[in-house]
This record gives C-alpha cells, structure tokens and sequence, in this order.
C-alpha cells in the first residue's frame, strides 16, 4: 500500500515500512494496554487508507512516555495531527484531556469506530473527530491549544512545510507540541527537527528508544524577541 491510495495525501514517497502481507483480512483488532487502560484497537485495512492502518511503533513509544511520566491531560484542551487509528488521542481523553483527533477525511471512520469502542459515553464530550489535512484545514481551528499530539507524521519530506505551518497555525506561546518520530535519516527526519522545526520552535529530546531509533521530541514556540517588538515598533 502506498499513502498516494489516500485521498488528498501528498503522494510525494511512501512510507518506508507500508507494505503488508499480501492476506490480510478486512480489519484487525489488538489490543494495547497503558496507564492502567486495555485498549481495543482496530485497524481498517480494507478503507484503503494506507498507512493510517497500521498503529506504528513511535504511537506506541508515546503512550509508554505518558504512562512512564504519569502524564494527565485533566483540564487541557489537545488537539492530535494524522491519529490513524486514534491510538494515542483516545488515551489522551481517558487521561482527562479534551480532544480532537484528526486526519484525512477517509481515515475518519476507523477513528470514529476506535473511540466508540473505547471512550465510555460518559466522556464522548471531551472526544471530537476532524478532518485536517496540513497546511490546509488548520485555518478553520482555533490556537489554544495545550498540547498539540503526533506520533510518527513526519516522514514524507515534501510535506514538511506543510506540517511546520499547521504547527505554527495551532499553537501559541504556551502550547507544548509532543511528537514521536522514527528517526529515519532517508527521509530527512533529522533534518526536520534540527534544522527546520527549530527557525520557529525550540525542540528538546525528552525520551529515547533503547536502540535510539525513536524519539519523544517536547517543542514550544518560541517567544518573539522582544527587541523584535521594539524594532517594529519604531518601524
Ligand atoms: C505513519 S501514519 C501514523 C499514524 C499514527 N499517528 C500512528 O503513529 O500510528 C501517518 C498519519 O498521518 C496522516 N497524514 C499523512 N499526510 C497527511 C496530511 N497531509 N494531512 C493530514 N494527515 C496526514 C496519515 O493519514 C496517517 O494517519
């Protein structure tokens, strides 16, 4: 399978470890167990949605990162980028958080299927599904969020731009940005978060995979300078 079956997906490259066995039934579910949670998670292979049905190792290596931090989302407003199955969004709403989970409009309903079966009706009113494709869609939503989410969504180089100004459009001085990445030289991973994330960001390592391949990336914005503010003033 190959990102360029999703609608609207740029069509750039796939991802690198996208191809599956040739048999593979319709839908699959596991279940994932963090922060005290049994998570029941189906992937939607016959959706054609590529690699938004796989839940990828750096959405796994997140979830372990809250859970080991003992982070809770109670009283923050969160908004996640590319959730492919909801993996991580639906534990940040069972830790306490109020969040939209996003991707592209065909990935909705496997989402949509994933909280129903895992988000108690109790708490569907911190839950919201949305389509947001980047550099698009981030001017209908608003920039207050707490904590912006997104595991394993930069890897397709072309999109980068894309990806860095939706950051930029969804977060305010106080957001705290969480991204897990594999950290895939091929694909300029690095690249992005040592040399592009990092003209509007500040960008700290927080957790690391034994083997170093992952990475859990803290990123805030960074404040104007204020004898920016001076200058312009003067201006
Ligand atoms: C490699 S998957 C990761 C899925 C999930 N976060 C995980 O880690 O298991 C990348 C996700 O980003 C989404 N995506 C890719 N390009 C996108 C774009 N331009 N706008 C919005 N979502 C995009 C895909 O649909 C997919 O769900």
């Amino acid at each position: 399978m190959t990102t360029s079956q999703q609608k609207d997906a740029p069509s750039c490259t796939s991802h690198p470890q996208d191809e599956g066995p040739d048999s593979l039934p319709d839908k699959l579910t596991s279940v994932y167990h963090y922060c005290g949670y049994a998570l029941n998670i189906t992937r939607d292979f016959g959706a054609g949605i590529g690699v938004a049905s796989a839940v990828w190792e750096a959405a796994r290596f997140l979830c372990q990162y809250f859970e080991s931090m003992k982070i809770t989302f109670t009283g923050k407003k969160v908004i996640e980028l590319g959730s492919g199955t909801g993996l991580v969004g639906i534990l940040a709403v069972l830790l306490g958080g109020d969040v939209t989970l996003t991707d592209l409009p065909l990935v909705l309903n496997q989402i949509k299927d994933n909280v129903s079966a895992n988000i108690p009706p109790a708490e569907l009113h911190r839950t919201k599904v949305h389509a947001l494709l980047w550099g698009e869609d981030q001017k209908f939503f608003p920039n207050d969020y707490d904590i912006i989410l997104g595991s394993d969504i930069v890897y397709l180089e072309c999109g980068y731009p894309s990806l860095i100004q939706t950051l930029q459009d969804l977060s305010n001085e106080n957001t705290v940005i969480y991204l897990s990445s594999n950290i895939m030289h091929e694909l300029g991973v690095d690249r992005f978060y040592n040399d592009l994330i990092t003209q509007y960001f500040d960008c700290e390592v927080v957790s690391r995979s034994s083997d170093k391949y992952i990475n859990v990336f803290k990123i805030t914005k960074r404040c104007p300078d204020p004898g920016d503010k001076n200058k312009e003033s003067k201006a």
